[in-house]
């Protein structure tokens, strides 16, 4: 319910947005209190809404709902307090409800990883699923000694895929997933397999367990990697099944899963693709952000070796050089002057930068190619409300305010464009079918702002259009 109402609101905060600029001054109310000191409601929220719309509401002449201390009440305002109520909504959900964003789903048919599992629930909190095949395990399945039985075929088979029983109704809410699994013939069982492309782990950290009678867990670490894309896979760990729960709160600790979040993102254009990456917790990776903040940062990156792209930043960053193994998306500083791009694997000195995420190795080799590419590497930032502006995965910079012209016609679409770049809007969406593109690119034109400035969204329609796009355009 509390979602649905954001969401109504974000549709309400775009329909006023080019209204409320050219409206706002005529309702200026000067602040009383610090807005920092007023902690708003839903209340307020739908009472400002309404005062945008002039809508009649009560009287609000006690109120304080300029946020940005412009000395007026704008659609910025509203954003303001909106973020202010829901960042209070997550504060109280975090604190009512811990750990719901950590799940612990594991396959275990004679319970040694069970117990893990078990373990690892008591500790964290977390919910817990246990996979289970349609067509359960028999002891005869898994005789193992016996090179036909169900559980050697399937191993033997990389496409087997043993169905489960049931499923996670809401793994959207997980960020964690802890995964745990027998090993069997030095791999996870194919039933993980089933598992892991049964639901979509592109934005979740997903962290490996397993036990064994004596294997460790690197190959199946390495399969799952292989399998789908992840957002993050955490180094995983192989259990004695008799492991205490001390041993596995240490472990669960160094994991430093609850600080997970609060890491800056990039954007890194290559080859018509936008790549989605995490920067690493070192000194390097914070002067790069630094670097790239204000300005995305354009670099040729050369190919070497058949497993990375390397090219020379405009400056050394600081190095902390240690002996890693690069796994394809790691993105590494090189000698302190050099970025590395990996699409395979390598070990040599280096300092972490940062991670590429959601791709497989397969399609991160696709995109780089074979020969030498130019990335552009941005900062991801959210909109920004202090500056009233959103940076775009191509690195531009653009004002939040923007003006749908659907149903304007010619002189009224005319002068809403020209109203909406004098107050600094600079996005415009139009279509062919509005009719109205003529009068857009009028008003363009009369109003002397510089054309790369402004960003025009256009819709072409089904039929001639679509076989010509460019002519259309
Ligand atoms: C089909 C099969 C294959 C196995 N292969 C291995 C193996 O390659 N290496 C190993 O150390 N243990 C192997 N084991 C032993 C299991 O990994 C070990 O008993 C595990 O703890 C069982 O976990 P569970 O009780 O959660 O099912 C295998 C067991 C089965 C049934």
């Amino acid at each position: 319910m509390k979602n649905f109402l954001f969401s109504a609101f974000t549709i309400f905060i775009s329909a006023i947005s080019v209204f409320s600029c050219a409206k706002a001054e005529n309702y200026s109310i000067s602040p009383m209190t610090k807005t920092s000191d007023v902690n708003y409601t839903v209340e307020d929220l739908k009472n400002l809404r309404d005062f945008l719309l002039t809508k009649p509401a009560e009287d609000l002449s006690e109120k304080n709902y300029d946020l940005d201390g412009d000395n007026a009440w704008t659609v910025f305002d509203l954003c303001l307090m909106k973020r202010q109520i829901s960042d209070m909504n997550n504060i109280q959900d975090n604190e009512n409800t811990e750990q719901e964003n950590i799940l612990v789903a594991y396959f275990s048919r004679t319970g040694n990883t069970e117990k893990i599992a078990e373990k690892i629930v008591d500790i964290t909190g977390a919910d817990v699923f246990e996979i289970e095949a349609e067509n359960p395990y028999t002891d005869e399945d898994i005789a193992y000694h016996n090179s036909s039985c169900r559980a050697n075929l399937e191993q033997a088979d990389k496409a087997a895929r043993p169905e489960i029983a049931g499923e996670i109704e809401n793994i959207e809410q997980y960020d964690y997933v802890f995964l745990g699994y027998p090993i069997w013939w030095g791999e996870e069982p194919r039933i993980i397999d089933t598992f892991l492309e049964s639901y979509d782990f592109s934005d979740k950290t997903v962290i490996p367990f397993c036990t064994s009678g004596s294997s460790g867990i690197g190959t199946s670490e390495k399969n799952i990697r292989e399998l789908v894309p992840i957002g993050e896979q955490l180094a995983g760990k192989r259990f004695e099944v008799d492991s205490t729960e001390d041993e596995i709160s240490d472990w669960i600790d160094s994991l430093e899963i609850d600080n997970k979040k609060e890491v800056q993102k990039m954007n890194i254009s290559v080859n018509g693709h936008i790549l989605k990456a995490e920067l690493a917790d070192t000194q390097a990776a914070k002067e790069l952000y630094e670097l790239i903040k204000s300005k995305p940062l354009t670099l040729t990156l050369n190919e070497y070796g058949s497993f990375e792209k390397v090219g020379k930043l405009p400056q050394s960053f600081t190095k902390n050089d240690e002996q890693i193994t690069a796994q394809a998306g790691d993105i590494m500083l090189y000698q302190g002057n050099q970025m590395t791009i990996f699409y395979g694997e390598n070990s040599w000195s280096y300092t972490r930068l940062g991670k590429i995420k959601n791709v497989t190795e397969k399609e991160l080799a696709e995109i780089f190619g074979d020969g030498n590419v130019t990335v552009t590497i941005s900062a991801e930032r959210e909109f920004d409300f202090e500056t009233k502006t959103v940076m775009l995965n191509s690195g531009y910079e653009m004002p939040i305010m923007g003006l749908g012209t659907y149903s304007l016609t010619d002189e009224e679409c005319y002068n809403s464009v020209t109203a909406l770049l004098e107050n600094g809007g600079r996005l415009i969406d139009t279509a062919y079918m509005y009719g109205n593109e003529a009068a857009v690119g009028r008003a363009i034109r009369d109003s002397n702002v510089p054309r790369e400035e402004i960003f025009v969204i256009t819709k072409i329609y089904p039929g001639e259009q679509f076989a010509n796009p460019e002519k259309a355009i």
